[in-house]
């Protein structure tokens, strides 16, 4: 597949089929995360591929009442997602034991250096060595025809899937990317900002391309 098309094609998925992914492609998409950047070039980062079926009702389980209590405060903010994003993510959410891998993407806290840790705020850096990977895998994914959906509730429960699925101390979880075959066809394109918005010439405000 052409770059551009896949970078401008790949979206949250939210339904899938549940036709297994064999093994050589599982391969190919987890042999595109080994080429992301990571500091110091330590590579901490690890993915646990759940296809275990029992695991993976046990993991919906963790993830629903998370899903339950985010989107029931996420209706009562300004700018609330809208209701269709609302009702697939809550489909996927429902109907996640049926995504034939749920790929547990996890971070070995040892590998990591935040460098914006003491500016008492939160830290934006210190994932910055896992979620280039997780991209990848969201890109390798999508060129092999596969849909995926980065998500990142179930940290909140990290205790107990890493009770569950046997992760080590000194290893923290850091997503939850579902992959399978969508149901539907990929979209043409994605509802993202105009890039006069985003890019700045010399300093923040001043339009880079106006
Ligand atoms: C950090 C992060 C967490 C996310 N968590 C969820 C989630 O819990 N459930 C979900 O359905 N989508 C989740 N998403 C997907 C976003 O909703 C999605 O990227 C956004 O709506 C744009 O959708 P699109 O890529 O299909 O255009 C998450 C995305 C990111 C980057």
């Amino acid at each position: 597949m052409d770059f551009a098309e896949v970078i401008r094609t790949t979206p949250t998925c939210r339904r899938y089929r549940p036709d297994p992914v064999p093994d050589d492609v599982l391969r190919r998409v987890l042999d595109g995360t080994r080429w992301a950047p990571t500091g110091g070039n330590r590579q901490g980062v690890r993915f646990v591929a759940v296809r275990d079926a029992d695991l993976r009702r046990r993991l919906r389980d963790l993830y629903v009442p998370l899903w339950e209590q985010y989107a029931g405060r996420a209706t009562e903010r300004p700018g609330a997602p809208l209701p269709r994003l609302l009702a697939e993510a809550d489909h996927m959410a429902r109907h996640l034991d049926r995504i034939p891998v749920l790929v547990v993407v996890c971070a070995q806290l040892a590998d990591l250096l935040a460098t914006d840790r003491h500016l008492g705020r939160l830290s934006i850096v210190g994932g910055a060595s896992v979620y280039p990977a997780v991209q990848n895998l969201l890109l390798s994914a999508r060129a092999e025809g596969l849909g995926t959906a980065l998500t990142t509730l179930l940290c909140a429960v990290e205790p107990q899937v890493k009770e569950l699925l046997a992760i080590p101390e000194g290893v923290a979880t850091a997503a939850l990317v579902p992959l399978g075959w969508p149901e539907n066809p990929f979209p043409a394109r994605l509802a993202r900002k105009p890039l006069r918005d985003l890019c700045f010439a010399d300093a923040w405000g001043a339009p880079l391309f106006p």
